[in-house]
């Protein structure tokens, strides 16, 4: 099994060229179900854009993958769709619970397999069966299986989310394209991976409205037309980036950016005393050797987001004070807390919140990788701990960031897979 290798204390300059965002591009390929010819740019190639790929394959839709231009071009085969999500493509990726809403206002039927829980928690799919039913699908839950239909096709309708879920949001909207007459979903997620979907529909022909937590979709019929769409970046790959400078920066820059996105954890740092300097799509980031302590919530977007806290907490553990985050968002999403005490933090449970005790010396141990972003904070850690830190289950870190090694390593880091 592949394992990382990181030397520690390495100033960080050079640039960082960010990549398109992978949770963009999963609801994107969902979505290219709906249409007749697509092609994206800006894809990042991660192992969840290869597993999404093989589950589209697996239902009737082919892709060509030209790598060195970031493209894929997605086309229906001349074979009968599959409206079947198995198991065995879904259970390693919950994204592909995303085909469910296309496969059914498209196809009027779907089997997909239920994703079941993960590590960072029970992770459960009612929202999106909630939002399915009140389109006037039929749902069954059968050998693990969700099989869903719509006789007569799906129809708009009002649905108001008891609770923010960035999936049940993607899944609504895409159930809604083709639902007869207008569906107006309200309590959205409005991440702008979300918005980058819209973007997608809106070519496709659908006509969507936002307005705060609301969006309004005019149902369509299918268009034959091609479609092109650009994936915006990925906003939390930029930010693991971000922290990665705030740590060892001598003159980082990261590029390919938006900052406005990305405005909450630009703010978060720059409170934390981090030098950033903004200028069009590309910022420059630099050590502070003092650093500040600050508390966090993690919240839905425009909030602080879940999948950049492992990675605050290794900055918060450099700086003075006692820094605190509450984990809002899912219920087991400490697990890198005890890996990184291995490395010599000092952090504290209490209730949802992370204590996490500031101004301590990080030593390099080895340390077991347990999800995508946990992962990516023992790099961190790794980075600017004494001395050798070896990451052990690092398939993790390859679900989601692209050319993670070769960025850091063109920067000065001393990082190699072995
Ligand atoms: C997406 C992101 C993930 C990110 C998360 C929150 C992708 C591929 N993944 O995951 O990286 O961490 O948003 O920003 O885009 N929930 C329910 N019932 C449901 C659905 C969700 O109770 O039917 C709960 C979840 O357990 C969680 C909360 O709602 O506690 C938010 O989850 P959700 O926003 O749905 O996350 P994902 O879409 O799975």
């Amino acid at each position: 099994m592949q394992k990382l290798l990181i030397k520690g204390k390495k100033d960080l300059t050079g640039t960082i060229s960010i990549s398109g965002s992978k949770n963009a591009t999963l609801p994107i390929l969902a979505a290219s179900i709906l249409g007749d010819k697509v092609k994206l740019s800006n894809v990042p190639f991660v192992k969840d854009i290869f597993t999404m790929l093989e589950l589209l394959k697996f239902i009737g839709v082919e892709s060509k993958i030209i790598k060195k231009k970031k493209l894929i071009e997605l086309k229906k085969t001349n074979k009968k769709i599959n409206t079947l999500a198995p198991y065995k493509l879904v259970k390693t990726m919950r994204a592909g619970v995303l085909v469910l809403g296309p496969l059914l206002t498209k196809y009027k039927k779907a089997k997909v397999s239920l994703p079941g829980g993960c590590a960072i928690g029970t992770r459960p799919v009612d929202l999106h069966l909630f939002a399915l039913k009140k389109l006037g699908a039929n749902i069954k839950i059968k050998n693990g299986y969700i099989i869903a239909e719509a006789k007569n096709g799906l129809v708009g309708a009002r649905i108001n989310f008891p609770s923010v879920s960035v999936g049940a949001t993607e899944n609504a909207l895409l159930s809604a394209f083709a639902a007869k007459g207008k569906t107006i979903i309200s309590n959205c997620a409005v991440e702008p991976e979300i918005i980058d979907l819209i973007n997608f529909l809106r070519k496709l022909g659908s006509k969507i409205m936002i307005s705060g937590r609301k969006i309004t979709v005019n149902g369509k019929s299918f268009s034959k037309k091609k479609i092109y769409h650009k994936v915006i970046f990925d906003r939390i790959e930029a930010g693991t980036y971000l922290i990665a400078g705030a740590l060892l920066g001598k003159k980082l820059v990261i590029k390919k950016i938006i900052p406005k996105i990305i405005k909450c954890e630009i703010n978060m740092l720059k409170r934390m005393g981090v030098k950033i300097s903004v200028k069009n799509k590309t910022l420059l980031v630099s050590k502070n050797k003092k650093l500040k302590k600050i508390n966090i919530s993690t919240k839905p977007y425009p909030g602080f987001p879940t999948d950049l806290q492992a990675q605050l907490m290794v900055l918060m553990t450099q700086a003075e004070g006692i820094s605190k985050i509450k984990e809002n968002i899912f219920e087991n999403r400490f697990m890198h807390i005890p890996e990184l005490k291995r490395m010599g933090a000092k952090i504290e449970i209490r209730n949802k919140t992370a204590h996490i005790f500031g101004l301590t010396k990080l030593t390099g141990a080895e340390v077991m990788a347990t999800d995508l972003r946990a992962s990516v904070s023992l790099v961190l850690a790794g980075l600017v701990a004494d001395n050798r830190t070896i990451i052990n289950r690092i398939y993790h870190l390859d679900r989601g960031y692209e050319f993670l090694e070769t960025k850091l390593k063109k920067c000065n880091a001393e990082i190699k897979r072995i």
